[in-house]
């Protein structure tokens, strides 16, 4: 599925030499292998001292030298796929541990939220976690804002839309999260966390890059994503600290929204993050609707 070769290219040149010695081939193998990588999407650069990965590719050996948490079980790095959801919810079903992270350069089927298609172009960030959470599906929305407030504090850029988009500081999105779950009855039998981040600006009003805010490397982003997410859900099912970081970034409280539900769309003022993850939503009426799944639409603009 992945081709060892993977694991042990790096940002730096190593040597055609090097490389077969270590694979215990010959260096016309490690040549063939090198094209086919780039056939499959892989950012392969070669030159006189050999060959690496882009700087900042999210792959093996550049994510293990930043990421030293214990998050990770193991770590696919893969060229075009259909969409990392299928590729990591195939070796969930096989039995895969919480903590198996699969990273695609590029995905020509991504999913975003609601079936709406995710552009995933070479040179973003898009992965799926998967996650074995032994808490009732009632923490579920808390694992869900967690992965956004990590997110935000990965990027330092904008801020969240409930429960995990995050924007910019002109309200168009930079990165979205799709939770998928597999449950048997009231047990979670795994937790899918798909993560697309935009680097180049898509060419959509709706959507930002984060290149417009200073160049970041993906690999480091995905890394901080990691240390972050990984404090917050050991934190769970306490509430408290995913509460607390999510509100740090928070874009939603307090502005006028219109949400629309499974149970039909509401618009009034977003009041409060309740601590079971849910939004507090005040119409004009005064009447109240606690949303514990929806999609958010901020009313007026941003400054
Ligand atoms: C959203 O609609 O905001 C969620 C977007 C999630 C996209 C990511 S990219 C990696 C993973 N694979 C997919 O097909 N979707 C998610």
């Amino acid at each position: 599925m992945m081709d060892v070769l993977v694991l042990e290219l790096d940002e730096d040149y190593l040597s055609g030499e090097s490389l077969a010695a270590k694979l215990g081939v010959s260096r016309v193998a490690v040549h063939k292998r090198i094209k086919k990588l780039r056939q499959e999407g892989y950012p392969v650069e070669s030159g006189p001292l050999g060959y690496r990965f882009a700087p900042g590719a999210p792959a093996p050996r550049p994510l293990a030298r930043r990421y030293r948490g214990g998050m990770l079980t193991n770590a696919l790095y893969l060229g075009k796929v259909d969409s990392t959801q299928n590729v990591i919810r195939k070796l969930a079903s096989a039995g895969a541990p919480e903590g198996s992270l699969v990273v695609a350069e590029a995905q020509d089927a991504g999913r975003g939220r609601r079936g709406r298609q995710w552009l995933s172009p070479s040179g973003g960030l898009y992965f799926s976690l998967l996650l074995r959470p032994q808490h009732p599906i009632a923490a579920l929305p808390l694992v869900s804002l967690a992965a956004g407030a990590a997110l935000a504090r990965a990027t330092g850029v904008g801020g969240l839309k409930w429960p995990n988009d995050l924007l910019d500081p002109d309200g168009r999105k930079l990165a979205g999260v799709l939770t998928e779950a597999e449950l048997l009855g009231e047990e979670v039998r795994y937790l899918i966390l798909g993560v697309g981040l935009n680097f180049e600006p898509p060419s959509l009003d709706t959507a930002a890059g984060l290149d417009e805010f200073g160049r970041q490397e993906r690999v480091e982003v995905l890394s901080q994503f990691l240390a972050a997410f990984e404090n917050l859900y050991m934190a769970l099912p306490d509430a408290a600290t995913v509460l607390e970081a999510w509100t740090e970034h928070d874009y939603t409280i307090g502005r006028e929204v219109n949400i629309s539900t499974p149970a039909g769309a509401a618009r009034g003022v977003a009041a409060a993050l309740e601590s079971d993850g849910s939004l507090l939503i005040i119409n004009a009426r005064g009447k109240k609707h606690r949303v514990s799944a929806g999609e958010v639409e901020l009313i007026g603009g941003f400054a």
